[in-house]
């Protein structure tokens, strides 16, 4: 069967207003997966963040808990704790931690799981700078340890106590918040410098050996975001960091809140094993 179509200015138009039709419901189509995945943000997930009375890790525990985590909050300062976090108290675990001591944190984990049930964020914010602005034979041994015991081994504690639960789930998200100190090196900052080159290390090892399993492993690397960790740093050394960043000017709460909350977030599911740059362009690899 022949069929002739004869193409006329009006059979053109009509073509065309067919045209944008489906491009408008397309798009629309689009925008709503988008917003119901945006909705969907943290609901129902529970998050587990360390050195979460201050700084960091009191910006990115809101950020969760604001949308829909439930959270099990880490610190030493469990005053400043009740004190930032008030008004959710059916979503929130205060929990006493010293993160260099791996019983207490293995406990601190168990408490979280028998509150909420299973645990699929876990966000390394506690840290310490230690002694800074003083040059390598100079350093004091013990603060190598002691910067260590925290930034490192603290983070190597919880990963390997949550790590079984996110196994048996099939799920996890890791996020060690590590520095551009320790990709980059800052000069009077051995130990803190070391330490966080050792937690990007980490970072590459576990997220290779978890690569598999529904898990990622990823860390972030900050340049100078105003907190009390920065404000108890001698001003030159301050000076000598933030000189380094190319958008002239420190990063704030917000912007590493928010890239925070993306690296943890169930999208982000293709990367692992990565250190995210925070730089205001001072790394560009
Ligand atoms: N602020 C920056 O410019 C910057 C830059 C790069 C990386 N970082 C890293 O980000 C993380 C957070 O830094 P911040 O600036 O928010 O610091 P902060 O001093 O504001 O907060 C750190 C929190 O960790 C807690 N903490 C310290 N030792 C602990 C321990 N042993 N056990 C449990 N909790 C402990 C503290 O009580 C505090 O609440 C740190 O790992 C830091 O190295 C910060």
């Amino acid at each position: 069967m022949l069929i002739i179509i004869v193409v006329t200015p009006i059979l053109i138009k009509q073509l065309k207003s067919s045209y944008e039709l489906l491009l408008t419901l397309a798009q629309r189509h689009l925008l709503n997966v988008h917003k119901k995945s945006m909705q969907t943000g943290f609901n129902s997930q529970v998050a587990i963040i360390t050195g979460a009375a201050s700084g960091l890790g009191l910006v990115i525990a809101h950020k969760l808990l604001n949308e829909g985590a439930f959270v099990g909050l880490f610190d030493l300062n469990t005053a400043a704790l009740r004190k930032e976090f008030i008004g959710n108290p059916d979503k929130e675990e205060f929990v006493s931690v010293d993160v260099t001591d791996q019983e207490m944190v293995e406990k601190a984990v168990e408490q979280v799981i028998g509150r909420f049930g299973k645990v699929d964020i876990l966000i390394n914010c506690a840290g310490i700078t230690g002694a800074t602005n003083v040059k390598s034979h100079e350093v004091n041994t013990d603060n190598i340890k002691k910067v260590f015991d925290i930034n490192f081994m603290g983070s190597f504690y919880t990963s390997k106590a949550v790590l079984p639960y996110m196994l048996a789930n099939h799920y996890g998200r890791i996020l060690h918040i590590a520095s551009i100190a320790g990709k980059e090196g800052n000069a009077g900052m051995l130990a803190y410098s070391a330490s966080k080159a050792a937690v990007i290390g980490m970072t590459k090892v576990q997220g290779k050996e978890y690569a598999e399993t529904g898990i990622t492993i990823n860390a972030l690397a900050p340049a100078v975001i105003e907190t009390p960790l920065v404000h108890a740093m001698p001003d030159t050394q301050v000076k000598y960091m933030t000189d380094k960043i190319p958008m002239r000017r420190c990063g704030t709460l917000e912007e590493a809140a928010n890239m925070a909350a993306f690296i943890v977030s169930a999208e982000n599911s293709f990367t692992t094993g990565f250190t995210f740059d925070l730089s205001g362009g001072r790394a560009t690899y």
